[in-house]
This record gives C-alpha cells, sequence and structure tokens, in this order.
C-alpha cells in the first residue's frame, strides 16, 4: 500500500494519474454495467410469453459509439500519461547529485559534492531534488523505495538515472526489487529524509575522516584482512572498496543491509560468523579473534559515528 502514499513530487504525479485513470475506468464501468441492467429489466419477455426475441443484425449508430468512445478515452489517456513522464523525468536544476552501486547484496551511496561515502542508508534532504545515478558492481539490482513512487534497475556498465524530490521528512523502507543471488532478500534500504539543516549537519559528519588514535581496536582493524575489503577514510591501511565503507559504522541503524539492528553485541555476533546470519554473504568469519581483541575492535567501529 505504501505505493499509494508517495512523498516525492515524482511519485506523486504517478500517483494522482492511477486514480484519475481509476476514476475514467470506474465511470466507463458504471455506464456498461447501468445499460446492460436497464435494458435486462426494460426489454425482458412478459410472463408466459416464450416467442423467441427480434433477431437484429448491426447497428452502425451503436457501433461506432462503442467503439469512438473507447478510442477517444485511450488517446486522453495517453496524453495524460506522456505529462505524467515528462514530469518523472524532468531535470532538476541545483540538484544534489548521489551515486547508488548495487553489490550483492548490499548498496554504497556516495555524494560526489560532499565527499561523503555511506551504505545502505540513504539521507536526502526535504525540498531538496536529487539526481540520483545507479550503477551495478556485479549483477543487475533493481533500486525500489516504493514510497519513492517507482523503480530504477542499476546495470553493469550502464548508468541509469532518476530524480526525486521528496516533500516531507520521514523513514523509509526500500528493497532491491530484481532477483541477484542467494541475499536478494536482505538488500534492503533505508532512507532518511530531514530538513536541510539536519541533512547538511549529517552529510558534513559522514563527510569527516576519522583521525588515528592508537585504539587497542584500531589496531585490531587494521592488522587483520579487515582492511583488504573496507574503508575507513583517515586510517592508513584501511582502503578497500569491496565491503562497505566503515568511517561512520557507529551512525548506521543496522548491520548487513538490514538483516540485523546494529548493536554492539550484534555486531560481535556478525564479525564472529556472518554466514551464521546472513548465509552466502561475501564476508569471512573471524572466529579465530580472541574475545578481548573482538571487544576492542566492536567498541572502535561503534565509536565511529
Ligand atoms: Cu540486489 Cu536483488
Amino acid at each position: 500500500m505504501e505505493s499509494f502514499n508517495p512523498v516525492t513530487t515524482q511519485g506523486l504525479s504517478i500517483t494522482n494519474l492511477f486514480w484519475l485513470e481509476l476514476a475514467i475506468s470506474a465511470l466507463l464501468l458504471a455506464g456498461v454495467i447501468g445499460l446492460l441492467v436497464t435494458a435486462l429489466i426494460r426489454f425482458r419477455a412478459p410472463p408466459g410469453d416464450r416467442a423467441d426475441a427480434p433477431q437484429i443484425h448491426g447497428n452502425e449508430r451503436l457501433e461506432v459509439i462503442w467503439t469512438a468512445t473507447p478510442a477517444a478515452v485511450l488517446v486522453v489517456i495517453f496524453f495524460l500519461m506522456i505529462g505524467t513522464m515528462r514530469t518523472v523525468n524532468a531535470e532538476q536544476p541545483n540538484a544534489e547529485p548521489v551515486e547508488v552501486v548495487g553489490h550483492q547484496w548490499w548498496w554504497t551511496f556516495s555524494y560526489p559534492n560532499r565527499q561523503a561515502i555511506t551504505a545502505n542508508e540513504l539521507h536526502v534532504p526535504v525540498g531538496t531534488p536529487m539526481q540520483v545515478s545507479l550503477d551495478s558492481a556485479d549483477v543487475i539490482h533493481s533500486f525500489h523505495v516504493p514510497q519513492f513512487g517507482w523503480m530504477q534497475d542499476l546495470v553493469p556498465g550502464k548508468t541509469n538515472s532518476m530524480w526525486i524530490t521528496v516533500v516531507r521528512p520521514g523513514t523509509f523502507d526500500g528493497t532491491c526489487n530484481q532477483y541477484c543471488g542467494l541475499q536478494h532478500a536482505w538488500m534492503r534500504v533505508t532512507v532518511v529524509a530531514d530538513p536541510p539543516d539536519q541533512f547538511n549537519a549529517w552529510v558534513q559528519q559522514q563527510a569527516q575522516p576519522v583521525t588515528p588514535t592508537g585504539a587497542p581496536g584500531e589496531k585490531v582493524f587494521q592488522q587483520n584482512t579487515c582492511v583488504s575489503c573496507h574503508a575507513i577514510r583517515g586510517l592508513p591501511g584501511a582502503t578497500g572498496t569491496v565491503g562497505p565503507d566503515l568511517t561512520h559504522l557507529g551512525s548506521r541503524s543496522t548491520l548487513g543491509a538490514g538483516v540485523i539492528q546494529n548493536t554492539p553485541d550484534n555486531l560481535r555476533a556478525w564479525i564472529r560468523d556472518p554466514q551464521a546470519i546472513k548465509p552466502g554473504v561475501l564476508m569471512p568469519a573471524f572466529a579465530s579473534l580472541s574475545e578481548s581483541d573482538m571487544s576492542a575492535l566492536v567498541d572502535y567501529l561503534e565509536s565511529n559515528k
């Protein structure tokens, strides 16, 4: 039902067209049913009359009416649809660019004008048009947030785009909508729409690199294979791009693209054995980490808000 409650100007124009078409169809249906019922009642045979009804062949005027009316309705709907498509695809000046990359099975969201990059949680400013470009790192995915009003595929080697202007604050759920392998179902998106000043504060925070402090957990991260796949901006050696950027992991609401809430206990369980939580995920288990190293690592990652 969320599709009927769009939160973007583009989605609103699609939903408005849907309701208008539904009203036109309902009107036509009512007309046809009305005529049918009228004919059944008015022209029914009197009781006892067993004679055949008069047989009629063709009625030019009627045939023209029932051909021309649906044709005219289709022409009207066609032009309404063209209008809606133009609204949905209209280029928005001064749009904030955001790049979406689909991976098996998570999302990168980066804000090229802000030097900010995050995963699985898309933040947008209310009332500001966003130019969303979509690409894939592996197979075909589809970016679907029902309340945006429509979806767009992410195709390897081809950049698709969509424009969205979110009109009210809130948190909106989305999914990957193109079967993309074992954990397709756990390729969730959370959209957080905030007033522009709140969005700006968030994006500036996300753009900040960390300052290395030599904390025990920082060393555990650098000395294990974490850094081959994950980046923590500002931390020497941590420049992997295969897995999600973890610079501000502590600020995210979920782990594993929605599969569990982001809590220290869940993060510990995830690092210990991600396959137990999300079978097929590309992250290997770190079963051999000592309890103290694990605690230090979890503290470190969660402290990066
Ligand atoms: Cu990605 Cu389904």
